[in-house]
């Protein structure tokens, strides 16, 4: 397949034999060796280049980034940070400025990271560069840096980049290969993935990628969705908000913030910045981990899922998709075709217990939504991640609570029935005993919460 974009302001026209080819390996093979291999798996950020397509730009993570999705796309490394004339980008003169590097390993990726927020005017770099690990230096004179540059006018150079639309995004036929399909519509990804019910769906491929980079597996046939605008939208029905499958975690999280803000905050914890730009809720359904974050969230909510097969579609509720471990229920050919949410879920409270507070899986995941008649609970949607094989109800509990006062003497005489509801695994995660502690301690936190006390870890103070 023969592909094109802009790379660092020059169109590139390129030949890839292997669709599942990381575009770190594609650049360090060009040279531009600026981008660095870390972990290879989405941890480090030290592989960090900037991307700007129709939606804007961001920062990505090259080594979880396949070749086929960056068609199309304006692509930045830190090769193409500094002006064509050599002056610096200003987060690279601060960095100068505020000794932010010393052995210079994870600079190349801070450099994009820190050029992707100036150029979106953001300063939130707790959240953006919590996916860009230094071992050396230190973050306080990184964080001064980007701090320093950031009253900097956006870098232009960059900027021009936006102008950058490229309509034939495969020059060598219309984004289609035997072996590697481009869709750029639901339907034509519908008509497709009937024909070829064994490839492999790739949307953001922060999962995928994982399984080629580490698991060293051959994916035969691919489809890359990420092309497929009509599946990136969000619409307003008069049941709720559909969210299309191809919606990124970071735009869900921005969207999230008016109507559903408990969502925005438990998605401020999901990975990293590079991470959340490219992964969709439709992957981390579909993937059907038991500690996916975007499932115990939408199932606590309500949820239903769509499901299409060619022009079939068929839509169940969001729990009921989950069938066992690793096991989900979808027919050959069928995709996830959107998630429907609630316009509002004002008691829904999420919260995520991980080891570190940044871009870390969940060990334990609590969603609750109870809702109330008078000072009573009349209904219970209770859902767990990291308890079971799979994102789960509590059934048990959840009955126990219906007509109760919403006290915490109710809710810590359920308490007990998590362990009929859930047999929770001990791994390198958590003990079985550790998470149905953390469980229990998380529906009293909701209580609290709700009463009105503090519960953020974030105002925690000695
Ligand atoms: C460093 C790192 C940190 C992470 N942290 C978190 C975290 O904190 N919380 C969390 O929940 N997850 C986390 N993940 C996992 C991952 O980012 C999420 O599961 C993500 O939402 C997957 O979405 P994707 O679009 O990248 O999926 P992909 O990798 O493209 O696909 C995942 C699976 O879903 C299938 N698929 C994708 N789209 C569809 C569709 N529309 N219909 C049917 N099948 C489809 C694919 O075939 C594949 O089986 C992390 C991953 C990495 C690498
Ligand atoms: S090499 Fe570590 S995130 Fe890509
Ligand atoms: S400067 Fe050495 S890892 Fe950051």
């Amino acid at each position: 397949m023969e592909i094109a974009f802009l790379l660092n302001g020059e169109t590139r026209q390129v030949r890839i034999d292997d669709p599942t080819q990381s575009l770190l390996d594609w650049l360090r093979a060009e040279g531009l060796t600026g981008t660095k291999e870390g972990c290879n798996e989405g941890d480090c950020g030290a592989c960090t280049v900037m991307v700007r397509d129709a939606s804007g730009s961001r920062a990505v993570n090259a080594c979880l980034t396949m070749m086929p999705q960056v068609a199309g796309k304006a692509l930045r490394t830190v090769e193409g940070i500094a002006a064509p004339d050599g002056t610096l980008h200003p987060v690279q003169q601060a960095m100068i400025d505020h000794h932010g590097s010393q052995c210079g390993f994870c600079t190349p990726g801070f450099i994009v990271s820190m050029a992707a927020a100036h150029g979106k005017e953001r300063t939130d770099y707790d959240d953006l560069l919590a996916g860009n690990l230094c071992r050396c230096t230190g973050y306080a004179p990184i964080l001064r840096a980007a701090e320093a540059a950031a009253t900097a006018p956006p870098a232009e150079w960059l900027c021009a980049d936006a102008a950058f639309a490229l309509t034939q995004r495969s020059p060598g036929g219309p984004g289609q290969t035997a072996t590697a399909f481009l869709p750029e519509t639901a339907d034509a990804l519908a008509e497709w993935y009937l024909a070829h019910p064994e490839a492999t769906l790739i949307a953001g491929g922060t999962d995928v990628g994982l399984w080629v980079t580490k698991g060293l597996r051959d994916l035969p046939e691919v489809a890359f969705l990420d092309h497929c605008k009509d599946l990136t939208q969000i619409r307003e029905t008069s049941e709720g908000f559909v969210i299309g499958a191809g919606v990124t975690i970071a735009a869900l999280r921005a969207w999230a913030e008016g109507p559903h803000p408990a969502l925005a905050r438990l998605l401020r914890r999901f990975a990293s910045e590079q991470v959340r730009q490219m992964a969709t809720i439709g992957g981390n359904i579909a993937n059907g981990s038991p500690i996916g974050d975007g499932p115990p969230a939408l199932i606590a909510m309500g949820a239903s899922l769509t499901l299409r097969r060619g022009k079939d579609r068929r839509v169940i509720p969001l729990e009921a998709f989950f069938l066992d471990y690793r096991k989900q229920d979808r027919r050959p050919g069928e995709f996830v075709e959107g998630v429907t949410l609630p316009k509002s879920a004002p008691e829904l409270r999420c919260y995520k217990l991980s080891k570190r507070f940044d871009q870390d899986i969940s060990s334990v995941c609590v969603c609750l939504n109870l809702t109330l008649k008078g000072s009573k609970i009349e209904s219970a949607r209770a859902a767990f991640g990291g308890m079971a094989g799979i994102p789960k109800r509590a059934s048990n509990f959840e009955a126990a609570l219906i007509g109760q006062p919403f006290t915490e003497e109710s809710i810590t005489a359920a308490l007990p029935l998590l362990e009929q509801d859930f047999t929770p695994l001990s791994d390198m995660r958590a003990s079985a005993a550790y998470r149905m502690n953390a469980a229990q301690a998380m529906a009293l936190r909701y209580v609290r919460e709700l009463s009105g006390l503090s519960v953020s870890v974030l105002e925690v103070s000695a």
